[in-house]
């Protein structure tokens, strides 16, 4: 597994990171208006949210030798009925800020996602992205399996 970069770190987000968390989504998609204390709820939500000992949202943050956010994601854990009540990790909303792209971040971010799903007892780990992706996310071992479908409202 690759390292971060000196003085920066990799922890769970916090109420803290509002302003740095939202403006790297940005680079992903649309936040819109979300207010601090939209984002201070959420956070409770995040925090409460537990399958036993385990959290159920698992936001992560990159945060350079400044404080600031340079890198954001999460890991859903589902259990299901299958697999014997199976747990599965679903990797969403990964975003790297732009002048800090191409710096093995993102790689780093999933690896650290992976390894709490698998801490977690997730047996894999799924998500859904473009196919301008797939090439990265092949670097981050994982394998096209299947195909993404939606209806939108
Ligand atoms: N296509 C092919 N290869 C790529 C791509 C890509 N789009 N992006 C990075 N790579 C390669 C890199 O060249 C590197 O390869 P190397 O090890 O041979 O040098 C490897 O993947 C690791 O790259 P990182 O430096 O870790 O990538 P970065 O930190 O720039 O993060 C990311 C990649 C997350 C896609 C970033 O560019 C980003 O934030 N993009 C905009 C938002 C986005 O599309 N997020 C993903 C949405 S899908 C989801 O959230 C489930």
């Amino acid at each position: 597994t690759m390292s971060l970069p000196e003085g920066y770190t990799i922890r769970r987000t916090k109420k803290d990171d509002f302003s740095g968390v939202t403006s790297v989504l940005k680079v992903l998609t649309m936040v819109g208006d979300v207010s601090q204390d939209q984002f201070h709820s959420l956070i409770d939500h995040w925090d409460s949210v537990t399958i036993g000992d385990i959290p159920m949202y698992n936001s992560t943050v990159i945060v350079d030798t400044n404080g600031e956010v340079v890198a954001t994601g999460n890991v859903l854990v589902e259990k299901k009925v299958i697999h014997e009540c199976g747990l599965v990790g679903h990797i969403e909303d990964i975003a790297v800020r732009k002048d800090q792209q191409g710096k093995k971040l993102g790689l780093i971010l999933i690896q650290y996602l992976y390894k709490l799903a698998n801490e977690y007892g997730c047996y894999k780990v799924i998500l859904d992205c473009d196919e301008s992706n797939v090439g990265f996310y092949e670097k981050c071992g994982l394998k096209k399996a299947g195909v993404e479908m939606q209806i939108r409202f």
